[in-house]
């Protein structure tokens, strides 16, 4: 037997095997402590559970380290294409030239969603947000390809991954088409991904959108930062639901849901509407965080504080720079950056912010500059969600490959009644 840790609980001892990462991280192997010794462990939120071996995504949160595959978020950040990160998060190695240019090819041809699913967005309120269309569409995917959802066939997942990563531009541009009441615009062969997204987004038939490499070029950045981040609420959502053996399109679907709430993927929407409040209601940003730090009215300050990183988040580095120079390039001058940058020096100077190791996350910078290119507010989660796709889709195929993985089921400690007798309807009250 190799290194273990022991554990003595009512005069019984064993021995947990310890696991090593490749990077250091090291776990026990609790597998046997309800068989062995009755009792189970107590984390909610699995702050210090590990779910799985993984080896899609490492973060050292003490560090400020994000790699994937074992390179540098900020090297993959200045040199890669978003669909070239997505075939490293999905195989494993960078891809080649014609590797790249033939997954680029094959990933337009499925951009174009089936004609019968256009209808569907017919049938959403115009004021639906586009995480609950997104969900529901990727949900709805099952009916049309149900010759691709055995999670355990390579060959049918390839295919399902591909549907996935290039629908999900189109169904999310559909949806705020839908919610304006204009015609909806189909993707260009011409076009690349994320230039098609924003044509999607914004053409009309009455008036051609020419994409500015700029905007382009910082879309793409942003879909690259936030590719895949390990073990997150909607990454575990998707393995959770997944390890049930549901399909892909039922998991991923799952996992939008998951990053919709405002303490995940939705922060990046809940911060600029932060940040128009401290605007709009003249407050300082030092007067903001002295509120946020009453916590009488439980706010807390957006696009802060992070489970993992107890130090500055390597992609909000990366994108407090490029939100400077995106502004710049474009000649536009944010008065909600300038919010931005002065509510950061007032909180990293808090005794409030140091004590817990609050710092800013991926999401207190991206909001300035999805709203500097032009996309609107509601749909900053779902650029989220097209950037987090390949991650979703690498950690859904990793489960199925691990066979270690069996269904997700966690246990409890009951704290409810003790049983009881029960009582006839007529003799309660
Ligand atoms: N503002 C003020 N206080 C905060 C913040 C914040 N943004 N974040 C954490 N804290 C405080 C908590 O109140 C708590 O204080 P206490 O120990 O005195 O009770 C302490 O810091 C630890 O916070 P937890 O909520 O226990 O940390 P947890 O790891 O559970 O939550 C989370 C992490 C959800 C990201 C949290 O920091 C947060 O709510 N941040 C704001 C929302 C946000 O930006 N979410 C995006 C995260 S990144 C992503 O998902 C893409």
């Amino acid at each position: 037997m190799g290194e273990f840790a022991e554990l003595t609980f009512r005069g019984r001892t064993i021995r947990l095997p310890v696991v090593e990462g490749t990077e250091g991280d090291t776990g026990l192997d609790i597998s046997v402590l309800r068989k062995e010794l009755g009792a189970i462990t107590l984390d909610p939120g699995y702050a210090n559970t590990g779910s799985c071996r993984s080896a899609i995504t490492y973060i050292d949160g003490e560090q400020g380290i994000l790699r994937y595959r074992g390179y540098d978020i900020a090297e993959l950040a200045e040199h890669t294409s978003f669909l070239e990160v997505a075939l490293l998060l999905l195989r494993g190695e960078l891809p080649t030239r014609d590797e790249l240019d033939a997954f680029t090819a094959s990933v337009k041809e499925y951009m174009v969603v089936h004609e019968d699913l256009r209808h569907f967005f017919n049938a959403f309120p115009k004021d639906a947000h586009p995480m609950a269309v997104a969900g529901a569409v990727i949900g709805s995917l099952s009916t049309f390809y149900p010759e691709s959802m055995d999670p355990k066939n390579i060959d049918e997942s390839k295919e399902s991954c591909r549907r996935l990563l290039a629908k999900l531009p189109t169904i999310i541009a559909w949806s705020y088409k839908h919610s304006l009441g204009r015609p909806m615009t189909y993707p260009h062969h011409s076009l690349g991904y994320v230039e098609n997204f924003l044509h999607m987004l914004f053409s009309t038939p009455f008036r051609e959108y020419v994409v500015d490499p700029v905007v382009a070029r910082a879309l793409e950045l942003i879909f690259v930062l936030h590719a895949d981040h390990e073990q997150n609420c909607s990454a575990s959502t998707v393995r959770v639901v997944g390890s049930s053996q549901a399909n892909m399109f039922a998991s991923i679907s799952a996992g939008v849901w998951a990053l919709w709430g405002p303490l995940h993927g939705g922060a990046n929407q809940a911060l600029i509407e932060m940040l128009e409040h401290v605007r709009n209601a003249g407050l300082t940003p030092q007067q903001f965080v002295d509120q946020v730090k009453t916590r009488t009215a439980s706010i807390r300050l957006m696009g802060f504080g992070h489970r993992v990183y107890k130090n500055y988040d390597p992609r909000a580095k990366v994108l407090k720079k490029a939100a400077f120079e995106v502004l710049d390039k474009l000649g536009v001058h944010s008065e909600l950056l300038d919010i931005a940058v002065k509510l950061e020096e007032a909180a990293l100077k808090d005794e409030y912010f140091i004590q817990r190791k609050l710092y800013p996350n991926v999401d207190f910078y991206s909001g300035i500059i999805l709203q500097a290119i032009g996309i609107p507010l509601t749909m900053f989660t779902a650029i989220f969600a097209i950037g987090r796709m390949p991650g979703w889709l690498a950690q859904f195929n990793e489960m199925h490959r691990d066979p270690d993985t069996r269904i997700a089921r966690p246990r409890q400690v009951y704290v409810g009644q003790a049983r009881r007798d029960f009582v006839p309807i007529a003799q309660r009250g």
